[in-house]
Formats: C-alpha cells, structure tokens, sequence
C-alpha cells in the first residue's frame, strides 16, 4: 500500500490549530447556532424556552449540558419542513433518510450549506488519502439519500475527476473500475465486498486494480473487516461518519497515516457524549451515545441531536481534533438475547477470526414462547471445502459462547445464498413475533 501521508501545506490551518484556538471557536460559533436556533425555529425557542435556558446562558462549552436534546421524534413533529431556520425559497436542496416508521425525516441546506459540506467532505477525502486529480469512483445511492451526492460535492471540491455511478449493477461496477481505473472508491463497507465477489466471477484479480483508497462508511465496520478488505484489495481502508440530520456524510473521518478512529470535524460539530439511559454526560473516554451541536449550519441547525450511535471520544493524534472510536453500533440495533447485550459488530470480529467464513453473515431473531434465539446466517468461503461447514459453525459458536458469554445457533451456508445489498446491508433480520 502506498503511504499516503499528507505533506507539509496540505492541510487547513485549522486541522493543526492549539486547542485553545479550537475551543474559542467553537464558543463563538457555538453561541451564533443556539442563537440562530431559538430566534428561527419555533421547536428550539419552546423546547428552551421550557427549560428556562436562554442562548445567552452558554459562556462556555460546557454550559450545552444545560441545552434540550433534539431526537428523530421532534424532526418527524415538524416534518416536512418545520425545522428550517430559513425562509423555504433560500434552502436550496433537501434530503430524506427513509427511517423504517412512518414519516421520513427531511433535512435543509442553504446554498452556503451545501458549500460546507462539499468543503468538509474534500478534507475528509483528503484525510483519507486522496488528492486533486485522483479519480474518485462513487458508489453510494445517489438521491434522497445524503450519501452519493456528498460524496460526489466534496470530490470535485477537491479537485477530483468525478464518476457518479451510484450503487447496483454490481457488474457495471467492476467494469468501470477496470476500465476507469479510479485511485479512490466510495462505498459502503458492505457492497465492495459484493463488488469483489463480483470481480473474482470476472476473472479480475482485486489486488490487481488501481484503487489505492476505499472510503467507507455509512454503516458500523469492524478493524477485522478493514484487515479484510486490505489484503483482499491492496489498498488502504479508511472509515467516514456522518448522517442526514447533521449534516451527511463528512462529519468526521479517519486519517490514512493513523487509522486509529476518526477525527471529528470540530470547527463544524460539537460532540458530547451522553449515557443513553439517565442522559448524564460522560467524559471523554467513555463509551455512550454520540450527541452533535452543529456549529455553522443555516438551513437546519440541530442542537444537541441524540444520533444514537455508541462511541467514545479520545484526544486527536493526527489532527488537534478530537477522535470518536470506530463505532459498535446503534442503541436501536442492541440486540438483547437472554439478558446479554450485544451487536452485529462483536459477530462481525468474531466471524472474521474464524478462517474459511466469509464476511457475508446476517443475525436472525426468533421466539419460541417466551424465548428469543439467535442463529447467526453466515458463508462459507468459496475456497474452504463443503464439508468444513459443521466444525467450523462449531467452533464459532464457541467463540461467541466464550468472548460474548451467550449462546446462539450458526447457520454456515453455501457462497452466494446470504441476502446482498447495494447500500446499507441489513444486519438484523427480527422474525421475532411480540
Ligand atoms: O449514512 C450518511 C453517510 C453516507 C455516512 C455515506 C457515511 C457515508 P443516514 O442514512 O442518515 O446517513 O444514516 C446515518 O448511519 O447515525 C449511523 O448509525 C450510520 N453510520 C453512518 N456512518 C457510519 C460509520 C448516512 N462510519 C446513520 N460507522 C448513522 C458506523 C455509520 N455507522
């Protein structure tokens, strides 16, 4: 793998700005959001306005504590277009995340909006290795969904040749990359493992392709499956956070020459971290739920927006930013299996320590009575031989009885008979019936 290491003057001032210079910026810009917020958006000025805080109250970082929450249910109350802080004729493009219930949420931007976010996503692309004149091949939906045109914004903002292919036809994929030959691919972790299988049904030799960067991100990945995907790919694998309601993607991003989680884009978000049941914060360091201030957005400012998403914050490395560890995954995505909690991202580890399975796995709920079971569905891979299946779905069904402590029914099956996706793959499958 190349080493990808920005040079001196690649990076923005501020990515290597004291921590003093950070924090003050963040207050200040901090004060103009909350600001903005309550004097045009009727939900936050009633939702302060009830806890008797005023955005004059926040003197310093630490005063947000005494800020309401903003969760999904408040932007469904205001759909579709409640929470914009602007006049609808200056918003110059709206977005959707589908959601499984009922409404879907919608998001705003303004057209200086959108330019923040075509400027964050260059640093992210950046971040991960890539360059201006690299070609940058996106394989994200491109739609309602934030992740295809963010993706393709902050490339051209970066200088990049752009080639817009959305996801699907998995065979037009492999055909574009050997034909193109993009330094850098955008997708989920999920789906360039179907476009693999796909280029090894070709006859292409991954190894053998000029990406030297994936960008992935959009749903949880394990540093098992970045193993993985480096060695099957020869290239680097780096991690992008982010989601509709704060933004897009490009929220924050690992960087190439660390890969020790991502560093959040501070001068633009503001991070705590909250235990999900009592909504206490923590300090960095503990795990909780990740809650994003935006600090500059005009069309939807979000204060104090519960994501959901379990992490930790450690202090920057390779930036002064803070760092958010990979996350384990959604506090709606917990599964608890006879009193045992536990994420399709402890499988995932497990299931990639266990050689001759394929990373190609989903976890199956059922109920009998009044016991819930699990059957983790996973591949074999197409090299291990037939009748491997029953030890190998032994052995790890120990492992996940031993590093877990619950046990559960593995399932190996043929290549190729795992559900596929082309976005987010879905993890879950709850048959359980209430
Ligand atoms: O998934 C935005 C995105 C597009 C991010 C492309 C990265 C790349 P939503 O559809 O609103 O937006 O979903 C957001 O996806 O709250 C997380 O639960 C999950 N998610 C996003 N990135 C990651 C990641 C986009 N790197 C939700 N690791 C978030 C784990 C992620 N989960």
């Amino acid at each position: 793998m190349q080493d990808l290491s920005p040079k001196p003057g690649d990076l923005e001032p501020i990515e290597t700005a004291s921590i003093d210079e950070l924090r003050s910026l963040q207050l200040e810009r901090l004060g103009w959001s909350l600001r903005h917020a309550y004097e045009n958006v009727p939900h936050y000025r009633r939702a302060f306005d009830e806890l008797g805080v005023h955005p004059d109250d926040c003197k310093d970082l630490s005063d947000l504590a005494r800020f309401p929450l903003t969760g999904k249910a408040e932007l469904r109350e205001n759909y579709p277009f409640g929470m914009f802080a602007v006049p609808r004729e200056q918003v110059s493009r709206v977005h959707a995340s589908s959601g499984t219930t009922g409404k879907p949420t919608v998001v705003g931007y303004t057209a200086e909006d959108i330019d923040t976010w075509a400027h964050l996503m260059a640093r992210s692309i950046r971040a991960s290795g890539g360059r201006p004149g690299d070609i940058v091949h996106v394989a994200y939906g491109y739609g309602l969904f934030t992740g295809g045109l963010g993706a393709h914004y902050g490339a051209e903002k970066l200088g990049c040749t752009v080639v817009p292919v959305s996801g699907g036809m998995t065979e037009r994929q492999v055909k574009l990359i050997v034909d193109f030959e993009p330094d850098i691919i955008m997708v989920t972790p999920s789906y360039m493992l179907n476009i693999v299988d796909e280029m090894r049904r070709q006859g292409v030799d991954p190894h053998a392709t000029s990406l030297k960067v994936g960008i992935f991100g959009a749903e949880p990945w394990t540093d098992e499956m970045r193993r993985e995907t480096e060695s099957q790919l020869d290239m680097h694998a780096v991690d992008i956070y982010g989601l509709s309601e704060v933004m897009g993607p490009g929220v924050a991003n690992e960087c190439v020459e660390t890969k020790d989680g991502l560093t959040l884009w501070e001068d633009h978000f503001y991070p705590e971290i909250l235990d999900p049941i009592t909504g206490e914060v923590l300090p960095d360091g503990e795990r909780g739920e990740l809650v994003l201030t935006s600090l500059t957005k005009q069309a939807m400012p979000v204060v104090r927006y519960r994501t959901r998403d379990l992490t930790r914050l450690l202090p920057g490395t390779a930036r002064t930013m803070r760092r958010m560890e990979k996350i384990t995954g959604r506090t709606d995505d917990m599964i608890i299996l006879r009193g045992v909690n536990l994420f399709p991202t402890q499988i995932e580890e497990l299931i990639l320590r266990t050689e001759q399975l394929s990373p190609h796995f989903q976890c199956v709920l059922t109920r009998a009575g009044r016991m819930d079971s699990m059957t983790v569905l996973v591949e074999r891979r197409a090299e291990a031989p037939l009748d491997a299946a029953t030890v190998v779905g032994a052995d790890l069904r120990t492992l996940i009885k031993n590093e877990i402590g619950v046990s559960v029914e593995v399932d190996v099956v043929d290549p190729e008979t795992v559900e596929r996706s082309v976005g987010k793959m879905r993890r879950i499958v709850d048959n359980r019936k209430d």
